[in-house]
């Protein structure tokens, strides 16, 4: 079977089609799972899966799958997919890469569909972000049978939205059951969205294994106050109380070479006044390491922290909103991916993704493994996240002849 190239003027353009759906009025990328923008998205992408041949199936938590029903009606599917929704402000590559470059890999694979042994789903996940509805990568969790449909149904955002009504409101509660299918193998192309493969100028990242995860919402009271007359040792300041968490978990991370980051990126004061000493913080921690063994040591440390706030005087309530352990993807995929790059005269590398991604909730139900393309000075979550043109094509080349090889099998 002749290894084609999939048509990347198509898959560029159709980035930068979907690139602009979701839209505020500042030009910021917004597309929080369910949101109109998500529909919108959604519609789109999949009136693309149809012109390329999918029959569509929405399961219950509203992942979009399009399936190619090619080879043997018997055999277990090659998946591959990723999202669509994003956080806010976002860069158009993180999630829609692998979604339409899937769609490539099926449109070039059509003149070949006798050589074909399985048929082809590709996935668009409910809510991989987490911005709106925790936990992220809910819809592969979901599907994979890490979290209950119902529990997740039910989840309230942070805008007081249930996601079970914002699905039906927009049109994508489906009615497949999630985890209809277990797939042969499942393989996501993504952004690398870290500084690895520009620094080292590798152009593909065969991804063997991605971090734990942990996170958490907490909430410091203290007592709020006159800014004016209140002498500071007399103060229960809730915003210095978080300040010193933010500062300490910085510490934390700094004396752990390699390993950890922490990340506290959405934090309220109350009553968010300038005159007036906080009496309530809540902010949210991101914490993550490829070593379980370490990510826990990272949260003890943490509660210890919060305990000797807590003697200090201040009431601390700690909620875990996300907890995944690291995972190691299939080494005989990874193995197809480093062949496939070299094939194609592409250096490869193997390496731990730090992001969280749907492959790894994939990964508890099948063979799951990842690629990687360079992210231009390792920006993500960003308007400024890039790859260059001939690294998106390169990308979905790999995947391509990986798919071929599993299809083939
Ligand atoms: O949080 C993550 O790593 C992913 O982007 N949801
Ligand atoms: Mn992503
Ligand atoms: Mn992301």
């Amino acid at each position: 079977m002749s290894a084609r190239s999939i048509d990347a003027e198509r898959l560029l353009a159709r980035l930068v089609r979907l690139g602009e759906v979701g839209r505020d009025d500042d030009g910021r990328l917004i597309r929080l799972a369910a949101s109109d923008a998500d529909k919108m998205a959604r519609d789109l992408v999949s009136s693309w899966m149809e012109e390329a041949g999918l029959d569509i199936i929405v399961d219950r938590i509203g992942n979009v799958f399009g399936k190619w029903s090619v080879g043997d009606a018997d055999a277990a599917p090659i998946m591959l997919g990723s999202h669509i929704d994003t956080v806010v402000n976002a860069g158009i590559y993180d999630g829609p890469y692998g979604i339409l470059a899937a769609l490539e890999v099926v449109t070039a694979l059509r003149p070949v569909r006798h050589d074909l042994k399985r048929p082809i789903i590709v996935g668009a996940f409910t809510n991989e972000e987490g911005a709106r509805y925790a936990p992220d990568m809910m819809g592969s969790l979901v599907y994979a049978g890490g979290l209950d449909l119902d529990r997740a149904l039910a989840t309230i955002g942070t805008d007081g939205t249930v996601l079970g009504e914002e699905l039906a409101r927009i049109g994508y509660a489906g009615t497949a059951a999630p985890g209809f299918v277990t797939p042969h193998a499942y393989i996501e192309l993504h952004i690398e969205q870290g500084p690895v493969l520009e620094s080292e100028g590798i152009a593909i990242g065969s991804v063997e294994n991605l971090q734990g995860i942990s996170w958490q919402k907490v909430k410091i009271e203290g007592t709020a106050n006159h800014a004016g007359t209140t002498p500071i040792a007399l103060r229960r300041d809730a915003g210095h109380a978080a300040a010193r968490v933010i500062t300490f978990l910085r510490d934390l991370m700094d004396s752990n070479s390699p390993g950890g980051v922490a990340t506290v990126g959405s934090i309220a004061f109350e009553p968010d006044i300038i005159n007036v000493v906080p009496g309530r913080a809540t902010f949210t921690v991101d914490l993550r390491d490829p070593v379980e063994s370490r990510l826990r040591d990272h949260e003890r440390a943490l509660a210890a922290f919060l305990d000797d706030l807590a003697s200090q005087g201040f009431a601390v309530t700690v909620e875990t909103l996300t907890r995944f352990e690291p995972v190691i993807f299939d080494q005989g995929l990874c193995a197809l991916i480093d062949e496939a790059a070299r094939e194609r005269g592409l250096s490869v590398r193997r390496m731990t993704s730090g992001a969280g991604h749907d492959a790894q909730m994939m990964a508890r139900i099948c063979p799951s493994a990842m690629i990687f393309i360079p992210s231009r000075d390792g920006i993500s979550h960003n308007p400024r996240e890039h790859s260059d043109p001939d690294q998106i094509a390169a990308g979905a080349d790999v995947l391509l002849d990986v798919v071929a090889k599993l299809a083939t099998q």
